[in-house]
């Protein structure tokens, strides 16, 4: 197995804000992504707030942009290059959610090639101006698989990286993962482009396997790094890794500590409370007692019910 490969945390609306993106690259992640913003939003509210917080620990990063006019596509990725400095920006053209797809962008921007195009160059002619690559992560298509048409389109832009979760718009997130198109796509591409691949990686071995079917020089790690983040370490170590509950508790806990850096503590237990269920997985006595730290008001009160998942453990063990 190729040493160089990379293997990405994926973008997760909702999860891959600035802590979590430190706490993957932490446990071995080489990249990070983060969510889809909308280039309206930026431009009418700026680069302020915790959903722009970046560490110096979750880079490399790449940026990710959403938007179906090339004016502010480029107006807004300018402000994100020179405010945010990623090493990458990125065009969402995969979201299927209905609220993107109304408004041309996202997924939608597949069933308009020439628009497609006229974007996607625009964004690496600027993003090259700063010495920044750039990447559009998309699907096989919008209804039906049109994944040559869609890489023709996206070569002659002169994308630098094609992020491809190959499954259609249509499809959302049901059947497999076509991992055989991610193989076609590398061919496709050839020596004007790197692929990484998205969909359905879920273990160390499925990595391996990924890498030696697909030949992409890149793996991105969606859902499963939401119950397994170390499945990064995984595939830093090329070894399983089956963590106690004393280092799920520890990664919660030094989830909370990085956002209590640029969140305040209620929201701080807001995101903790979408992460703990997650990082919980398959935990003896989580049934019981995960509903009751879902209810708690305060962190301590939190941390305190959770603690309890320890005395269960011990209990079962006597
Ligand atoms: C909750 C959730 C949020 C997502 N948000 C984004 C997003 O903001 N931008 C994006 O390009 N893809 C997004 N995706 C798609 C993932 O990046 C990834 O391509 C997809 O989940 C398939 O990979 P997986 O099987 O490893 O999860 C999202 C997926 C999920 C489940």
């Amino acid at each position: 197995m190729e040493k160089s490969k990379i293997v990405a945390l994926a973008p997760l609306a909702g999860f891959t804000e600035s802590a979590f993106r430190r706490l993957a690259r932490e446990l071995g992640a080489d990249l990070t992504w983060t969510e889809l913003t909308s280039a309206n939003f930026i431009l009418a509210r700026g680069l302020e707030g915790p959903h722009f917080h970046i560490f110096p620990e979750e880079r490399p990063l790449r940026f990710q942009l959403q938007g179906s006019e090339t004016r502010l596509l480029v107006k807004a990725a300018e402000m994100v290059i020179k405010r945010l400095r990623p090493e990458g920006i990125d065009l969402n053209a995969g979201c299927p959610a209905k609220k993107v797809v109304k408004t041309g962008s996202g997924a939608a921007l597949l069933k308009d090639l020439p628009k497609l195009y006229e974007i996607s160059r625009a964004l690496a002619e600027l993003s090259h101006t700063y010495g920044c690559n750039f990447s559009v992560k998309f699907r096989l298509g919008f209804e039906k698989d049109e994944l040559e048409k869609i890489a023709e389109t996206l070569l002659k832009a002169g994308v630098d990286l094609l992020v491809l979760h190959a499954r259609t718009a249509r499809e959302g997130f049901s059947g497999r993962a076509r991992w055989e198109r991610i193989r076609d796509l590398v061919k496709l591409a050839g020596e004007e482009a790197f692929v990484f691949g998205s969909g359905d990686i879920t273990s160390l071995s499925e990595l391996e396997r990924f890498f030696e079917e697909t030949g992409a020089s890149g793996a991105l790690i969606g859902r499963a790094a939401l119950s397994s983040p170390w499945i990064f370490k995984e595939w830093r170590d090329r070894r399983p890794f089956k963590p106690s509950l004393k280092e799920r508790l520890s990664l919660l806990e030094k989830l909370a500590a990085y956002l209590g850096v640029y969140r305040g503590p209620e929201e701080t237990l807001k995101v903790l409370k979408l992460f703990a269920p997650r990082l919980l997985k398959g935990v003896p006595g989580k049934r019981k007692i995960l509903p009751l730290a879902l209810r708690a008001e305060r962190i301590p009160e939190f941390w305190a019910i959770l603690y309890r998942l320890e005395e269960e453990a011990d209990a079962n063990n006597r």
